[in-house]
């Protein structure tokens, strides 16, 4: 039987505001919370029980998911009172593993999107007979992640977190967080106090030269920890240009939730998906936009590569492109916000106030 730990219990800082009442994997993306087509993929790839390793609003998690059988897995929660860090919380996690000590233990990050096939990461982790095997990709710019050379063979030469020095960037392949770990390997990690895998426990492994493989793959892969990521991964979600079994419809150029009203004349495109309860206004064009149950997009508005919150409103011929606007916001008519600016949730903006920002 194989088991899995998700990490979902980081602050989700970057996502701000759509992080302040809901942990980032609960944020919903094709509508429904992110977590689900993680755990979806999961379960397609045959692991049958997934510990959820919580502690930033952990108490978001169970109502929603329960014991997980709805959703075809054996569910179990560990609660950090502190954050223990990716180590700390894996060791945490571990207490809730049945696995024997040779057997392998899936971890993932609980902000990663990807179209990874999770059987083949285990074959080759056997193949190899690794301690850890490390999911790689590629990206143009690695800096801000964990680099991670590898030899020819596979093996990993290195793990060097957010390299700071020019000298550090020695490749392109980064660690796409998704791990193979030998379960007696996790039971070394210190317990109770911090520990990051990526800081502490790789490069201690690669020190005691353990057995570290990395498996590079070209498949879909995206970090979700920018709100434009997150919108992006959405609206692939929607089309289809990554599979996840949770979506709820058919792969398309848009999503409408049971209960959302879109008026005649009103455009979505782009993979854009429209919450229960929201209102899309006629004359109104959503393209790749994440609208949160209950918003309202008024007549002529144009919204693109955007979120906008829960309950929050989009006034007539408001135009926004990369934004993020925070729950129960009110956005006046004629209001223009571009490139990364964010709302803070319940903000009322006059009409025609905003020309143009980055806030
Ligand atoms: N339970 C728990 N406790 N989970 C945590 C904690 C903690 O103290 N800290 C972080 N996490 C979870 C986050 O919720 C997230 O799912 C995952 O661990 C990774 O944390 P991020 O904060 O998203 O890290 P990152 O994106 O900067 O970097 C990580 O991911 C990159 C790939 O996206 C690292 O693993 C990098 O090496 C990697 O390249
Ligand atoms: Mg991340």
């Amino acid at each position: 039987m194989t088991e899995a730990v998700l990490l979902v219990g980081g602050k989700g800082t970057r996502l701000r505001p759509l992080t302040i009442n809901t942990p980032k994997p609960m944020v919903p993306a094709a509508g429904v919370p992110f977590l689900a087509h993680q755990l979806a993929r999961a379960r397609a790839a045959g692991v049958k029980h997934v510990v959820l390793a919580t502690s930033y609003l952990a108490e978001v998690f169970e109502p929603y998911f329960g014991d997980g059988s709805a959703h075809g897995l054996r569910l179990t929660y560990v609660h950090e009172e502190e954050p223990l860090g990716t180590g700390g919380a894996i060791r945490q996690a571990s207490i809730a593993l049945t696995s024997g000590p040779t057997e392998p233990v899936l971890v993932f990050n609980g902000d990663i999107l990807t179209g990874l096939d999770i059987g083949d990461l285990l074959l080759r982790h056997e193949r190899a007979q690794a301690d850890v095997t490390l999911h790689l990709t590629r990206v143009a710019d690695p800096r801000a992640f964990g680099l991670v050379p590898t030899g020819p063979d596979g093996r990993v030469l290195a793990f060097t977190e957010k390299p700071r020095r020019p000298e550090e960037i020695v490749t392109d392949q980064i660690n796409a967080g998704a791990y193979v770990f030998r379960r007696e390997v996790i039971d070394t990690i210190p317990q109770g106090r911090p520990v990051s895998v990526e800081r502490e426990t790789f490069p201690g492994l690669l020190a005691a030269r353990a057995v570290l493989h990395g498996v590079v793959d070209a498949s879909y892969w995206l970090d979700l920890g920018r709100p434009a990521a997150f919108v992006q991964a959405s609206a692939d979600l929607v089309r289809g240009v990554v599979h996840s079994p949770a979506v709820p419809g058919d792969p398309g150029e848009f999503l409408v939730l049971p209960g959302a009203r879109v008026a005649d004349g009103a455009r979505l495109l782009g993979g854009t998906v429209v919450g229960a309860g929201a209102y899309v206004a006629a004359g109104a064009v959503v393209e790749g936009s994440v609208v949160l149950d209950g918003a309202r997009i008024e007549e002529g508005a144009r919204v693109r590569a955007s979120m906008v919150g829960t309950g929050a409103r989009v006034g007539p011929r408001t135009l926004l492109d990369d934004v993020v606007i925070g729950d129960r916001s009110d956005i006046g008519a004629d209001n223009e916000l571009r490139e990364g600016a964010r709302v803070w949730c319940g903000t009322a903006i006059p009409d025609a106030a905003i020309r143009f920002s980055a806030v």
